[in-house]
């Protein structure tokens, strides 16, 4: 794609794509970004395929309408359950974070054997372990549905989120995938949780963040579009952002910048239709 700067529409179920969207700004700070949280109808996780789809779909019509020239599905669950129908409703380039995030977890991996955490229904689509078996890597994947209310709780550091991960890994990490050298972040809250993470799995495990993989991937693919070739003005300004949500702005406000990690200022409530 060769848009001197491009805008990039990243799309998630609400506060979580937030993780998505700062590796992204790390590595292409030369962009504009238009963000639609659908917090109205979170969580994501716990729905079925149709619905997400739906849902899914609609935003990438929304952000496709509102100047984005690429789309980036930073919803690990968006991206597992229904990448060819969110492909199929705008005409934009798709990137969903399962792919990069897999590819990733692969290259990291010496052992051949991983472990993969996400919400109920990324899990339940197996997308993770098809996209990592095309690749030899056997995957052991986990449902660690608990995660995500406790991180939108603030309770990054918690000793109870810590249990609570404890338990999940032992069960990731149990029998044949005992041996499994890499972590694999399947959900746009689990960045939150890396110090955590860290702390529980052993020190020969990678923690691999679909998110950080993701950025590089997009990064590699606007690599067409080089600095060299933007006015000068337009290369130093820094980044315009748009936040488009489905519920109250205020909160977006507040939880958001946890995850951005900067303030967040400029958020329109849009209502879209079923
Ligand atoms: N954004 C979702 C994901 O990455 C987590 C939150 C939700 O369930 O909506 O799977």
């Amino acid at each position: 794609m060769s848009v001197p700067r491009p805008t990039l529409g990243v799309f998630d179920s609400g506060f979580g794509g937030l993780t998505v969207l700062k590796a992204l700004l790390e590595h292409m700070p030369g962009a504009d970004y238009a963000y639609f949280g659908d917090t109205a109808r979170l969580p994501y996780g716990s729905k079925s395929a149709e619905t997400v789809a739906k849902y899914a779909a609609g935003a990438a019509h929304f952000l496709e309408q509102h100047g984005a020239q690429l789309l980036v599905i930073a919803c690990n669950t968006a991206s597992a359950l229904a990448l060819p129908q969110i492909t199929r409703a705008c005409s934009l380039p798709v990137i969903g974070v399962i792919e990069p995030g897999a590819e990733s977890a692969a290259r990291a991996s010496k052992s051949g054997t991983t472990v993969v955490i996400g919400t109920e229904a990324t899990i339940g689509s197996h997308a993770y372990r098809r996209a990592l078996e095309s690749r030899g890597i056997k995957a052991n994947e986990k449902a660690c549905p608990l995660l995500v209310p406790l991180v939108e709780e603030g309770w990054i550091d918690h000793p109870v989120t810590e249990q609570v991960a404890q338990i999940y890994l032992q069960e990731g990490f149990s029998d044949e995938f005992r041996s499994s050298d890499v972590l694999l972040l399947g959900c746009t809250h689990y960045p939150l949780l890396r110090a955590l993470f860290r702390r529980i799995v052993p020190p020969n495990v990678t923690v691999v963040d679909s998110a950080e993989s993701t950025a590089k991937v997009i990064l590699d693919l606007l690599l067409n579009s080089p600095p060299e070739t933007m006015p000068g003005n337009e290369r130093r300004r820094p980044p315009r952002f748009q936040f488009f949500v489905t519920d109250s702005t205020e909160k977006f406000r507040r939880l958001g910048e946890r995850f951005l990690g900067h303030s967040i200022d400029d958020v329109q409530h849009v209502d879209l239709n079923e």
